[in-house]
């Protein structure tokens, strides 16, 4: 089943996500189904769970489809949940970033360039484990969800004011887009 995804505004977005436990979600598994089918229709890489209102520590990527092109994205599809950075190393690098809850926003985001996290799949598994890249590039911004931050707060003050105006019109339902969401301000009845 694909789920609204939530826009920029909402303050679920903005709230650090709590850890869950293997017995308060037996449907996490569906959950997560849903999440993965929500993602590929809206053509995302990944997708939080605050993205569709929950504000839970768990998200899931897919990057396979540009494994052809980036060699650490080889089978990059999994679940992270209850994930925790270790430590994030490495050069900053730049890379034009866009997120489904901030649709026709593009903009260069500095990252570190390798990340160790611990998580659990989907079937509460334990893993740590070091991505690099583009792996880890995507690892950083779905992490920064479950933390309550967005890709368009690691800007300059000055790209930030450029962008304004269409972030407050993305948060009313002012912008294109060919998936379903969720506009906070948008006022019922509308
Ligand atoms: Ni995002």
């Amino acid at each position: 089943m694909k789920l609204p995804i939530v826009a920029y505004g909402d303050p679920v977005l903005r709230k650090k996500a709590t850890a869950i436990q293997p017995d308060e979600y037996p449907h996490v598994k569906e959950l997560i189904g849903n999440m993965f089918e929500t993602m590929y229709a809206a053509h995302g890489v990944g997708l939080a769970a605050p993205q569709v209102g929950l504000s839970m520590r768990l998200f899931v990527v897919d990057a396979t489809s540009f494994e052809e092109t980036e060699a650490e994205l080889k089978g990059f599809k999994k679940v992270f949940i209850n994930a925790e950075i270790l430590e994030e190393v490495g050069e900053e690098w730049p890379f034009n970033e866009g997120c489904l809850s901030i649709p026709d926003i593009r903009e260069d985001v500095y990252r570190k360039k390798t990340v160790k996290i611990s998580y659990y799949d989907e079937n509460w598994k334990h893993f740590e484990e070091t991505f690099t890249g583009m792996a880890a590039r995507v690892i950083q911004h779905e992490y920064d969800h479950i933390e309550g931050k967005l890709f368009v707060d690691k800007l300059s003050p000055l790209r930030k004011r450029l962008i304004q105006k269409k972030l407050n019109d993305i948060s009313k339902g002012i912008v294109d887009v060919e998936y379903k969401m969720k506009f906070p301000a948008v006022k019922r009845g509308r």
